[in-house]
């Protein structure tokens, strides 16, 4: 299988394909997404709080995101990988989102990267794209501004914030991005920025109409303890697997039962017999 490409997304939603995206932070969780034939790998900042343990993602920085995004990109043959751009990383100068965006390319080897924002960041949207690094453009719930958002709300509900998501969706793709992650988004809101826009969208939380879906992987595989969104599906349950898997592992070793012969190395005998 090739690498995806942002053709192919586009030829995706023109033939009407869904378009099928996850995130990864680690080498052997990317090497399964990827050998599943997911389109594309997000590496994003929700490292944060799915890997690092941390509230929320303002706290994750330029170096983390690259550290990640490496270890996925050394597994990926088919998905396309896309670096986040977290917090800070795009918002100081054009300058320096471009130089950051281009360290995913760069540094990391990934193919495209994802920012956050509408309309207030078209001229940042330009910039990166004007360097040759395709950019996935994130709007309605945009965990980066939680604080200015006061919580993790879904957007869009009212006249004056649905008008807004559809200028945005709009402006970037004028603006050049090949994708829109749309974020907590009432669903047939989501419907019409997808019928407005050229380019596909990418729903979390949106609702069957964008032209494809992204999801956390800790989430999908039921690997994650913390809240779970109700725009979550588990496909997996792996966190009480794990748990009895661990709790076989102590058991065992503080019994004396691992390791077991099977799991030993040999040494002959006369070469023994002369260490006594
Ligand atoms: O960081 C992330 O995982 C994301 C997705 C929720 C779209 O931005």
């Amino acid at each position: 299988m090739s690498r995806i490409s942002t053709a192919d997304l586009k030829n995706k939603m023109i033939k009407k394909e869904k378009i099928t995206m996850l995130t990864s932070y680690d080498y052997s969780t990317a090497a399964m997404v990827d050998a599943a034939g997911i389109d594309m790998i997000l590496v994003g900042d929700s490292v944060g709080m799915a890997i690092l343990g941390y509230e929320n993602t303002l706290a994750v920085t330029m170096d983390e995101m690259i550290h990640h995004t490496k270890a996925v990109v050394r597994a990926c043959n088919h998905s396309m990988v896309v670096g986040d751009m977290p917090f800070l990383s795009y918002h100081i100068s054009n300058q320096e989102a471009v130089r950051n965006a281009g360290r995913f390319l760069q540094e990391a080897g990934a193919q495209a990267v994802k920012l956050e924002g509408g309309t207030e960041r078209i001229e940042t949207v330009k910039a990166i794209i004007a360097a040759q690094i395709p950019v996935m453009a994130h709007i309605g719930l945009t965990p980066q501004s939680v604080n200015q958002f006061g919580g993790f709300k879904v957007q869009g509900k009212d006249l004056e914030g649905a008008k807004k998501l559809i200028e945005d969706a709009r402006a970037l793709d004028a603006a050049g991005v090949f994708a829109i992650v749309l974020e907590c988004v009432p669903a047939p809101l989501a419907k019409k920025i997808t019928e407005e826009v050229s380019v596909p969208t990418i729903g979390i939380g949106a609702g069957p109409d964008c032209d494809g879906q992204v999801l956390v992987i800790n989430d999908v595989l039921g690997m994650f303890k913390g809240h779970i969104p109700k725009f979550v599906k588990k496909y997996a349950n792996l966190e009480p697997l794990i748990m009895e898997a661990l709790q076989a592992y102590k058991q065992e070793v503080e019994q004396g039962l691992f390791p077991a012969a099977e799991h030993c190395f040999t040494i002959k005998d006369d070469v023994l017999e002369k260490l006594y």
